[in-house]
């Protein structure tokens, strides 16, 4: 009750602003209940490395909500309606732009690349050039490098209130990587809550490119405590077990009669305290699964995840052949969430579909090669329902 009048005169603070601020009117209105913290695009708005960097919202017929900005392509925020058609918002992130520039902002939601996860030692070779990168994770070279694509301002090539699309092309060189990779990503909303990420990249030289969304969902709402009892499946037989810094040995193994069995749905938390090497290693779930196939619409079906407060159902579906699975083993109360909640342990979790981790170096892996001349191209959809 307290947390609706709260609620009730935030969105009555927020709609007096509307006549100043154009986006202001696809805000949560007073009539909707909501759970989780309104954005306001005129305070989000800031200058980040000379460049501002405003709020843009995505909206559907059913008041599903999904808050984006340039710095990233980042998905700020995403509303969606739990089961009693409270709009809850079920992605981590910050209310001010220029918090996500920050060393300890632990990528809450943008697009990681050109290669997300892992490449080992910082180094790949592509026809026998050798190309070192800038490591940034113990030996090896994390989600792009230091600037990656998730530091970096994206333009807006396009946009309207379902469907935005992102584009930036990373220079030659930038954090090693062969290039220019032209790359764009359009997030989409439809009017039955599936929000949809596609990626096309193109580069001028023979390069590797592994891009997906860095999301931090609570399905309970961002900053309801911990993700330990949502619900998980994964559509997935065989995970990339890993050394302990994280990088692939290239086998494939068995999920079964393993903590990484998600082949049933069990609570994430079931089996997150067994003993386990791997799980030691990853200090949790901080794995690469690998898709079985299942199809739904002629895409890999790779997880459904449930709120156990909420009743909110995520279902993944996806091009890609995998999905790195994190249960947020690293978050450490270092920033502070939209909602005013830390970023406290385990109170997030990223399912990110990709290509496998240190692929470049992996020649089992499926390739994340790209050739001058090809179009890179993948989606995946992120759909939302209730139980
Ligand atoms: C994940 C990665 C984790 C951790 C996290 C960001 O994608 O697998 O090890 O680095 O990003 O904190």
């Amino acid at each position: 009750m307290k947390r609706k009048i709260i609620n009730l005169v935030l969105a009555a603070v927020l709609l007096s602003t509307a006549a100043c601020n154009p986006s202001a009117e696809s805000r949560q209105s007073a009539d909707n209940d909501t759970v989780g913290a309104l954005l306001d695009s005129v305070s989000f708005t800031e200058t980040i490395a000379g460049k501002e960097t405003p709020l843009y919202t995505l909206k559907n017929s059913s008041g599903a909500t999904a808050y984006l900005t340039n710095f990233g392509a980042r998905l700020v925020g995403l509303w969606v309606p739990d089961k009693n058609g409270t709009l809850t918002d079920v992605v981590l992130g910050f209310d001010r732009a220029s918090l996500y520039h920050n060393e300890d902002e632990p990528y809450f939601g943008p697009v990681v690349g050109p290669f997300g996860n892992r490449i080992a030692k910082g180094q790949f070779t592509l026809d026998g050039e050798q190309f070192t990168l800038p490591t940034n994770n113990g030996p090896n070279t994390l989600h792009g490098g230091t600037k990656g694509v998730h530091f970096v301002h994206w333009d807006v090539k396009s946009a309207n209130d379902k469907v935005i699309t992102f584009a930036y092309t990373l220079p030659d060189g930038q954090d090693g990587f062969p290039g220019p990779i032209h790359m764009e990503v359009t997030y989409s909303l439809s009017d039955n809550n599936e929000l949809t990420l596609a990626y096309q990249a193109t580069s001028d030289r023979k390069t590797v490119i592994n891009l997906t969304s860095h999301a931090y969902f609570n399905l309970n709402g961002e900053g309801s405590g911990s993700i330990l009892d949502h619900q998980l499946r994964l559509y997935a037989d065989q995970y990339t077990p890993v050394d302990e810094t994280l990088i692939p040995f290239g086998e494939l193994a068995d999920v079964k009669g393993t903590p990484f069995d998600f082949t049933s749905t069990k609570t994430i938390g079931a089996d997150i305290d067994q003993e386990s090497e791997q799980l030691t290693y990853g200090s949790g779930y901080d794995h690469n699964f690998v898709l079985n196939g299942t199809q739904v619409n002629g895409l890999n079906h790779a997880a459904t995840v449930s709120g156990d407060q909420s009743g909110i159902v995520m279902d993944i579906y996806t091009e890609e052949p995998g999905i790195q699975f994190y249960s947020g083993n690293f978050m450490a109360d270092r920033v502070t969430l939209k909602s005013g909640a830390k970023d406290s342990y385990r109170t997030g979790f990223c399912l990110e579909p990709q290509h496998f981790p240190d692929s470049p170096n992996q020649p089992n892996f499926p390739t994340t090669t790209l050739n001058p001349g090809d179009t890179y191209a993948t989606k995946s959809v992120y759909k939302f329902t209730t139980k």
